[in-house]
């Protein structure tokens, strides 16, 4: 496959750390899957709030506590408005990992039972199996599963297969891997799942970093991401909901922030985000998640995606002409984002992750939290590149040489 666009984003002084020198070579971070680095002022939003408006939000009317409330408060109705939601359903969690389970709790432990399906793919994430798992287990619903076929997509054939049992009442799929990189059709998806009148729920966190995304257009019941891969802060998720659904769910968890009244027999609730918000949340982290999504609006995010496009189909090109490399996931990039899990003939990845590191190049090596999709491809592990718009090819180039090297040591 040729590269043919080339991207000219070059954002690198923008991210301090991109600066970094260890043992005199230039870091080259590609593993922003995992986590991503944080601009200049995703840092100095945090910086400043700390430094000059933190103070509790909501519940104060002096002018310190209105200043960190509209701080929070701005950033929530910004963080909506960049994937096109509404801010009253969207619920700060600490993570998708935590969005996820609120999920499974509030909603799950009241609306399922034996006979019902959970349906996942085996190319979730663990934080979009194991609250399914434990929830099946609780409930005696069942889960069931969506293979990833051949190419590393999905089937929407087997989708539909698995929606004819009318016993299906949540299918839970992931928007983008954080594997194989494939981009899945999320909205024909939702649309199927609702035609069988169940809920859908998208794990988007490796899609909000590196799409436009339009929530409007997905459909989704719950839409579930994290603010640390898309230049945010850790300790700050994101849950959009649907407003009936949240609007009749119980709360997740229960104390300060989601009540509106406590007696001694009972309490009621706070109005929508706040009722799933208890306790009090990672405010200066909302704020700096706000800041990350202003400096990806910036940029436009069809410039991103069209970045990460160039720089997977350069990396794809490059690993190809690599003897002994295997690349996993859709052949097109059309069809995939900007993550390249790869094997090496010969090496177990841990070993190139950690020969190539002494080049100053860091990938992941490891399971990525899927055990069932490596189970499906028959590995223990992969190595894998994953980029950001701060990446630049000079990054591919240097992982491929490092690659080289590495292969010379095994050879
Ligand atoms: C697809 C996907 N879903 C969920 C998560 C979990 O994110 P967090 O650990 O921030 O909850 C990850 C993190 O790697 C991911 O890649």
């Amino acid at each position: 496959m040729a590269a043919t666009t080339t991207s000219s984003l070059d954002i690198r002084d923008d991210f301090p750390i991109l600066a970094r020198v260890i043992d005199g070579r230039r870091l080259v971070y590609l593993d922003s899957a995992a986590t991503s680095q944080k601009p200049d002022v995703v840092i100095a939003a945090l910086d400043d709030f700390n430094r000059f408006h933190n103070a509790p939000v909501h519940r104060s009317v002096y002018t310190l506590a209105e200043e960190a409330t509209e701080r929070f408060e701005g950033a929530r109705d910004r963080i909506a408005a960049f994937v096109g939601g509404d801010p009253r359903t969207t619920i700060f969690t600490r993570n998708a990992t935590e969005a996820i389970n609120l999920v499974a709790y509030a909603w799950g432990r009241g609306n399922l039972g034996p006979g019902d399906v959970v349906l996942i793919t085996e190319m979730e994430h663990h934080s979009n199996i194991v609250p399914w798992q434990m929830l099946c287990e609780e409930t005696g619903a069942e889960l069931r599963w969506l293979d990833v076929t051949e190419d590393g997509t999905l089937s929407l054939d087997q989708l539909d297969e698995e929606l004819s049992s009318g016993r299906v009442k949540l299918a839970a799929f992931v928007h983008v891997s954080n594997v194989l990189g494939t981009i899945n059709p999320v909205a024909e998806m939702v649309a199927r799942v609702h035609a069988a009148g169940a809920l859908a729920l998208v794990d988007g966190s490796q899609a909000v970093p590196q799409l436009p995304v339009d929530l409007a257009a997905i459909d989704a019941d719950f839409y579930a991401w994290t603010g640390h891969k898309a230049l945010g802060p850790t300790g700050i998720g994101v849950l959009h909901g649907r407003a009936e659904i949240l609007e009749a769910m119980r709360p997740f968890l229960g104390g300060g922030h989601m009540i509106k009244t406590v007696r001694r027999d009972r309490s009621t609730w706070a109005g929508l985000p706040h009722k799933f918000e208890a306790g009090t949340g990672n405010v200066a982290e909302g704020v700096g998640l706000g800041a990350a999504l202003d400096y990806l609006s910036a940029l436009g995010m069809d410039t991103v995606r069209a970045h990460e496009r160039d720089l997977s189909a350069y990396a794809l090109e490059r690993l190809a002409a690599l003897d002994g490399v295997t690349v996993m996931g859709p052949a097109s990039v059309e069809d995939r984002g900007g993550v390249v899990s790869f094997a090496i003939d010969g090496m177990h990845p841990h070993d190139v992750s950690e020969l190539i590191n002494r080049e100053g190049v860091c990938v992941r090596a490891g399971h990525h939290c899927a055990q069932p999709l490596m189970q499906r491809l028959g590995v223990a592990a992969t190595a894998r590149a994953s980029f950001a718009p701060y990446t630049v090819r000079a990054d591919v180039d240097a992982l491929v040489d490092a690659l080289e090297k590495a292969q010379a040591v095994f050879a």
